[in-house]
């Protein structure tokens, strides 16, 4: 064996070194800029070329460490507020040292035992968590983008069996296009799914009632009843990542009993209003929904990456995603085995943070949890509301406040410049993460809140910090000589 090789007792050296940085990394998490302003440099520091002979193990976690203090993005920290992110809490964290240690194969019980039933036993206290039918079927994967295209195949599975089809088996020729009905809230990677599985972006009819993305239910109904009882799906959004705001769930179930129609809800953030007495109404009725599917790596504060699908029908999962090799365990194995169900074979065992989670925290440290990203995410509204140079553009619906930097006098084209420029001054900046987006036409920033860590402090500071950025962002738009003042 050579020096290079891998050795035993490097693992003592590792556990050692880890244990120390995990301990100092996490007492600097709450302070520590976002971003360091020297991250692109830092990134671009490792050495090119491949070594020959290895540093070991010990040396390279440390080299590894030194420079993720400034070449990593900080989004597990309290100041994170752009996409939608949660970081990990301290279970789900040590759930994730553990599922390395083991390294898991969650496919089947013959590879885990431990991974299955964690993984089965916790998709049901989430449906027991979202009050989601016991009875449904549910998968893990690594997001909402993926959960979307589970639920979506196993829609797909369904419309099929209305032209007497197995699409997984036969494909889709032959067959008309496949009606495909949303909002404007429609998440990009539910669309992306449409591709993914062969039903075509283009087949998605969005119907729009306002600029902000309102489903029109008057549409919609026109078009179901059009079909004349051929299926469609409808896909609703629970909380859509510009404004937080929900397609109205209830009412689409309505309509998809009424006209024999799937109904899909992309929940990945907002089906955790659920778990909250004061924005349950918000995602009521989702119960009666063919398929949801919700994150674990937003709020329920998991490392990525964590997703994960619930389904009326299993069955559909079986025909969508059943496969087989002499050498894999046999279909009638009684054991579940996951990886006939989702589209995975080689899975990590994310069911482990997320059994964590739950049992460290239960149902009550969850509801605490999104109680106070709500209230916290009122309370900016109330500063934005305050401030005589920022504006609030959408209603506060749950975690997401959507906003921009208006001092007054400025045209709408002014305005977008500045705010465009204030979102990529705060990036740089790295004291706070926060994106833009553009929400009835305006460019604006659209702070989301759901990291345990966040508290009020960083709320306030939040803002003190927009306020200066974006009055320094109106003074070098002055200086630059572009005259901002409308008339
Ligand atoms: C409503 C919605 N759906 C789907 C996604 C995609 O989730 P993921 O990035 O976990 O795949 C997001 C991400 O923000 C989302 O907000």
């Amino acid at each position: 064996m050579t020096k290079n090789f891998p050795r035993h007792d490097e693992l003592k050296e590792v556990i050692t070194l880890l244990s120390k940085e995990a301990a100092a990394y996490f007492k600097k998490l709450d302070s520590l800029p976002v971003r360091d302003i020297k991250a692109d440099k830092t990134a671009k520091s490792f050495i090119k070329s491949l070594p020959e002979n290895g540093a070991g193990a010990a040396k390279s976690l440390k080299l590894l460490i030194d420079k993720s203090y400034s070449a990593a993005v900080h989004s597990a920290g309290p100041r994170f507020f752009h996409f939608v992110v949660g970081g990990s809490t301290p279970a789900a964290f040590g759930a994730d040292w553990i599922t390395s240690m083991l390294d898991q194969i969650a496919y089947a019980w013959v590879t885990s035992p431990l991974a299955v039933r964690l993984e089965l036993l916790s998709l049901s206290w989430l449906k027991e968590l979202f009050e989601l039918p016991a009875h449904w079927s549910g998968v893990m994967v690594t997001g909402a983008t993926m959960a979307n295209f589970v639920c979506l195949a196993a829609a797909r599975e369904w419309w099929g069996e209305k032209y007497g089809r197995g699409i997984s088996e036969e494909g889709f020729t032959g067959l008309p296009p496949v009606p495909v009905l949303s909002g404007d809230h429609i998440h990009a990677s539910a669309v992306k799914c449409l591709a993914m599985l062969g039903i075509g972006r283009a087949s998605d009819k969005k119907f729009i009632a306002d600029p902000s993305g309102r489903m029109d239910l008057n549409l919609l109904e026109d078009y179901l009843r059009g079909l004349k009882g051929s299926p469609a799906i409808i896909i609703g959004t629970a909380g859509e990542p510009n404004a937080g705001a929900f397609d109205p769930v209830d009412q689409l179930a309505d309509l998809a009993d009424k006209y024999g129609a799937w109904l899909h809800i992309d929940g990945a953030f907002g089906l955790f209003a659920r778990v909250s007495p004061s924005a349950k109404h918000l995602v009521k009725g989702v119960e009666r929904a063919h398929s949801v599917s919700v994150d674990g790596h937003k709020w329920l504060n998991v490392p990525y990456d964590c997703g994960f699908s619930f389904v009326n029908d299993g069955r559909l999962l079986g025909k969508a995603f059943a496969y087989n090799a002499a050498y894999l365990p046999d279909p009638d194995d009684p054991h579940p085995n996951m990886g006939s169900i989702g589209p995975e074979s080689s899975r990590r065992a994310r069911s482990l943070t997320v059994w964590a989670t739950l049992n460290a925290y239960g149902r009550k440290g969850v509801r605490e949890m999104v109680d106070k990203h709500i209230r916290l995410a009122r309370r900016m509204g109330q500063l934005v509301d305050d401030s005589p140079v920022l504006e609030r553009l959408a209603d506060v619906t749950l975690n997401i406040v959507c906003f921009r930097y208006n001092p007054g006098n400025l045209d709408e084209e002014k305005l977008n410049s500045i705010n465009k420029e204030l979102g990529e001054a705060l990036l740089s900046d790295g004291r706070y993460y926060a994106g833009t987006t553009t929400y009835k036409g305006m460019t604006a920033l659209r702070p989301a809140i759901v990291n345990w860590r966040t508290n009020e402090k960083n709320i306030d500071e939040f803002i003190d910090v927009i306020t200066e950025l974006g009055k320094k962002t109106e003074r070098n738009f002055r200086k630059s000589g572009k005259s901002l003042i409308v008339n």
